[in-house]
């Protein structure tokens, strides 16, 4: 079979948040937590909350459509979805199935990919390998996660996270822009760090599981940061080494949403000023799968992204799943 090596762009870009908002003061009165506290220390002062008839694949079809839009296509023209989530509506069928039949793509098709927060980032090079060979044209890649149906709101940690989705469509180029590079990593060591534990297979639903809290996201908060400072600039760095582009060459870093002080660390070890890191944690806290399509878009639709800009997207995640990508916007 001849091999088939193409150019990969994005098209569109699209995004969707709940309507409710909790700000931090709203928390505050909940949660034993501090409203001052979290925006000094996280960078996070409001995020979006899903209804109780509000899954994942809601959100995750609301974006798909409007970056199918924005793409100039229609859902008949997708033959690939990829919907990276880690709060899927049920374990079975995937939630990628369930979005397919909700915007009616069904010449695709659909499936989930489990990285948590690295999800969109590892979903994205997946699309682009099927995309480079010539096995598909237009892929729909989603990330869309509702971490409210997780978090326990008597714990402090209930404020990192919020609701969201972003989607980007991605195509085949003849021109010499798109992605340059993808590096994606995973280390199961760091596997407990960040856990879901209830659920599945080791811990199915059960009065007794439920009892226990394992419904509810855990969080080891100081290696997660410990973690992001040393393998986010790692990444970033193995790709610009990859590429031969250096960072003074990189016009913006769209990254992961963890907490302002990890990227603000990061910005630093790469030498990277921090007005070229694009954020939107202020507004969404950590949406997990959703943090990077949607900034995608927002700076997207800012006029941001001419032509030719170099992109570089970045994150880290459960598992450990951690990554960088660069592309030229074309
Ligand atoms: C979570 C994190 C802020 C904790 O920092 P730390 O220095 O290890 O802090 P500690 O947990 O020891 O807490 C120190 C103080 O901060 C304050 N604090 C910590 N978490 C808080 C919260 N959620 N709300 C309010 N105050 C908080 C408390 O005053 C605490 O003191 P106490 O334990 O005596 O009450 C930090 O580790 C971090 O940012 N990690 C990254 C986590 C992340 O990005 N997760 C999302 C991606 S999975």
């Amino acid at each position: 079979m001849q091999q088939m090596v193409r150019n990969v762009r994005i098209i569109g870009t699209g995004s969707y948040a709940p309507e409710t908002v909790y700000t931090n003061e709203y928390i505050e009165t909940i949660a034993p937590t501090d409203a001052e506290w979290v925006l000094e220390n996280l960078g996070i002062r409001e995020r979006h909350i899903a209804g109780p008839d509000q899954p994942t694949s809601d959100l995750a079809a609301k974006a798909g459509l409007k970056a199918i839009e924005n793409a100039g296509l229609t859902p008949d023209d997708i033959d690939l979805i990829i919907v990276a989530t880690s709060t899927p509506d049920r374990l079975a069928p995937s939630t990628a199935a369930i979005v397919q039949d909700k915007i009616q793509a069904y010449n695709s098709v659909a499936f989930d990919l489990a990285a948590v927060c690295s999800g969109f980032l590892f979903s994205m090079s997946t699309a682009a390998q099927y995309i480079a060979t010539g096995i598909y044209n237009h892929a729909l890649v989603i990330g869309a996660d509702t971490f409210s149906k997780i978090i326990d709101w008597n714990r402090r940690d209930c404020v990192f996270f919020g609701d969201g989705a972003g989607a980007a469509v991605l195509t085949h180029s003849d021109s010499d822009k798109g992605f340059l590079a993808f590096r994606l990593y995973t280390d199961g060591r760091g596997k407990w760090n960040f856990t879901i534990p209830g659920g599945g297979s080791e811990f199915p639903m059960s009065h007794e599981n439920v009892d226990a809290g394992h419904r509810y996201f855990q969080m080891v908060g100081k290696a997660v940061y410990e973690t992001g400072v040393q393998v986010l600039p790692k990444a970033i760095n193995q790709v610009l080494a990859d590429t031969g582009i250096s960072i003074d060459q990189v016009d913006y870093l769209i990254p992961h949403q963890p907490s302002i002080r990890i990227l603000q660390d990061t910005a630093k070890i790469i030498g990277l000023p921090f007005e070229k890191v694009m954020t939107n944690m202020d507004r969404y806290a950590n949406t997990s799968g959703g943090t990077i399509p949607i900034l995608l878009d927002e700076v997207n639709k800012a006029g941001r992204l001419t032509p030719g800009k170099l992109i570089l997207f970045a994150a880290v995640g459960s598992g450990w799943t951690y990554g960088a990508s660069l592309i030229r916007w074309s």
